[in-house]
């Protein structure tokens, strides 16, 4: 499943914020403790065997691959429209030998038909959105989800206009970003569409405080 080329004119912020700075990223995640932040999501998504499962703005791949990893038998994509990141991430499934499928998209219009997964993650990458198009991905979301299908995100939090934390103030400090910093994410979830949206937890790392939520589709 591609994404069109159209899709591929727009304009995205990279992973670090600049391309150049992208072989960092896995470094600094691990230094920072990025990666710890992915585990509780798969957990928080109990996915089952069988499921199909999609991580919208997957980078270099981290949560992806281990999702692939602790549920062996769900079958997991991992978009971006990031190639560079991609292919980094296919790099990483390759030497593992972990099957995950990789796919260049904008989470704003994802390449999948309607009630195409069982649960959509997120981590880190509603933040790279402007205002207008994080709800346009949220309702992306909810389209590609079954009915009853569970959306899990993981996301800077934390109130006041001014980002905490080292990644958020060195890497991220352009003003549109700030936005989600204002504890925005329920009632974004809740304008695309999705019901009970709940804060399933709230740590607060090195590079920031993160919140955790989960919302589900409707059942038709
Ligand atoms: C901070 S990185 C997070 C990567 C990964 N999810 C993680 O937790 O390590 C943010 C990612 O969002 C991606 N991104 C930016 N704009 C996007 C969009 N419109 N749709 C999907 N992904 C996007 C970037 O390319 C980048 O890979």
């Amino acid at each position: 499943m591609n994404a069109t080329a159209g899709e591929h004119r727009r304009h995205y912020l990279p992973g670090m914020g600049h391309h150049r700075l992208l072989p960092l990223y896995d470094p600094l995640s691990r230094l920072l403790g990025v990666t710890a932040i992915h585990r509780p999501l798969v957990e928080q998504a109990a996915v089952r065997p069988g499921q199909r499962l999609l991580e919208i703005g997957c980078g270099t791949g981290n949560l992806a691959l281990l999702a692939a990893r602790l549920h062996p038998r769900a079958e997991v994509t991992g978009l971006d429209p990031d190639p560079r990141a991609l292919a980094r991430a296919r790099r990483k499934a390759a030497r593992r030998g972990t099957p995950v499928h990789w796919d260049r998209g904008f989470a704003q219009d994802l390449p999948y038909p309607d009630a195409t997964f069982d649960r959509v993650l997120s981590s880190l990458m509603l933040h790279h959105l402007e205002a207008d198009d994080k709800v346009a991905a949220l309702r992306e979301a909810r389209r590609v989800l079954r009915p009853g299908g569970t959306l899990h995100v993981v996301d800077l939090a934390g109130a006041g206009a001014r980002p905490r934390g080292l990644v958020a103030r060195l890497a991220h400090r352009r003003p549109r970003l700030h936005a989600t910093f204002e504890d925005r994410i329920p009632a974004l979830l809740e304008e695309a569409g999705f019901v009970d949206p709940v804060e399933v937890d709230r740590r607060v790392h090195l590079f920031g405080p993160c919140a955790y939520h989960r919302a589900a589709t409707p059942m038709v």
